[in-house]
């Protein structure tokens, strides 16, 4: 028996969907990324999604939309500093160094892996006012506290913007968690909640930063934008489909893309309450025993005010137990259970980053971020295991607990 970290997730009628836009020769993008981008508006309740071809591509476009906006002020300028969580993924960190922003990295919360606003508070307060935008990770599905982090940004003066890349499906009171500031980045990479293959997009009420974000996703032009025919309007020698108003790079999805994410997102509560039904499993399990489920607290709400929408399964182990991280994973490995760090562990400690240290800062205290990266671990958690599957994630467990 194998437990992967993610299995591929496309059905067949995912699949027929995809084969049907091949025939049909329309295959850049056109209706069918309109359509998914008008459905993932809709369930996320925001004016506008923007879809494009990873979530990497989609924390890209929303920072250079923030740099260089077409119609206002830049919301943020070159060497301005940005808050982000140590506990990171790359493409969060690396738009920021390519476009001159300096990361702040701060510690993270041991209880949500989600960006620690004590720390974060101490951080701005001793920054002398370099940090001007709030980037936090909602991650594995444990999305941070909307009405929380607004009132953060909005007393602190700083620009919000989300990665939400992990959290599709997660709400809160406020309604699904990253919508809330300017915007925020979502990835339909196959081991998400839901696939388009690679994939993602940004949600936003912001009706000019979406403008933005379709000049900036298809090389700076003004086509798709809803205020095209304005930019074209004193026209006397230029082309209107050949009129390039922004910066941009050509990060657009393909119609087979958004064909199969409108097939994916039709189903996406029957995915999510599978991997919720998992985590009880494992949750109640481990409850008590000195590994834990992070995040494993959550599943005892039965408000439905808020929803984790349990991406993998984080598992902490706590001090004091009788096994190393190292001997767990190598328990886990052997019964064919696939394993890795929470994200990139402590991301300061990557290479990339060792090489450029003079062009980052942060709070010296990690403490929480380096015991995630020591003491915890990550097994999957998709919507299409097995009865087998997950049978043999518990007994493996049950072998760890013995
Ligand atoms: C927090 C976070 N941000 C961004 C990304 C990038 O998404 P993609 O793989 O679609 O480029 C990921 C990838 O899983 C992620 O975990």
């Amino acid at each position: 028996m194998r437990v992967p970290l993610a299995s591929i997730g496309l059905r067949d009628r995912d699949i027929e969907s995809a084969i049907e836009v091949l025939r049909s020769g329309n295959l850049t993008m056109g209706a069918k990324v309109a359509k998914f981008e008008e459905m993932m508006a809709d369930y996320l309740e925001v004016k506008h999604f923007v879809m494009v071809n990873s979530g990497s591509s989609a924390n890209l476009a929303m920072v250079e939309a923030l740099l260089r906006p077409t119609k206002r002020r830049p919301f943020l300028n070159p060497g301005d500093g940005v808050l982000v969580p140590a506990i990171a993924w790359p493409t969060t960190i690396w738009p920021l160094i390519q476009l001159n922003l300096k990361p702040y990295f701060v510690d993270v919360s041991i209880e949500s892996i989600g960006m620690d606003l004590t720390k974060s508070q101490e951080l701005i307060d001793n920054s002398k006012g370099a940090i001007k935008a709030l980037f936090p990770i909602h991650p594995l599905g444990n999305g941070l506290d909307s009405k929380t982090l607004n009132a953060f940004a909005d007393v602190n003066n700083l620009v919000l913007i989300n990665d939400v890349c992990e959290s599709l499906g997660s709400w809160d009171q406020e309604g699904h968690v990253g919508t809330a500031g300017m915007a925020g980045s979502f990835s339909f990479y196959f081991s998400h909640h839901i696939t388009t293959m690679e994939g993602g997009g940004i949600a936003t009420n912001d009706s000019l930063l979406a403008d933005d974000l379709r000049s900036i996703r298809s090389h700076g032009w003004s086509r798709d934008r809803s205020d095209a025919q304005e930019w074209s309007r004193d026209l006397t020698n230029n082309d209107s489909r050949f009129l390039f108003v922004s910066t941009g790079y050509n990060i657009r999805p393909m119609e087979i893309q958004a064909a199969i994410g409108i097939s994916q997102i039709q189903d996406i509560d029957v995915f999510i309450a599978k991997r919720r039904s998992h985590a009880m499993e494992v949750n109640a399990l481990l409850t008590g025993t000195g590994l834990r489920l992070i995040g494993g607290e959550t599943l005892k709400d039965s408000t439905n005010k808020r929803r984790h929408s349990w991406m993998m399964l984080p598992i902490l182990i706590e001090n004091g137990f009788k096994y190393s991280r190292r001997e767990i994973i190598a328990i886990l490995e052997k019964a064919g259970i696939e394993t890795r760090p929470v994200l990139t562990g402590n991301f300061l400690n990557q290479p990339s980053m060792k090489r450029i240290t003079s062009e980052f800062f942060g709070s010296a205290d990690l403490k929480v971020s380096d015991t995630l990266t020591d003491s915890a671990f990550l097994i999957g958690n998709h919507h299409e295991f097995t009865r087998d599957q997950i049978d043999c994630i518990l007994k493996a467990l049950q072998e760890v607990l013995a």
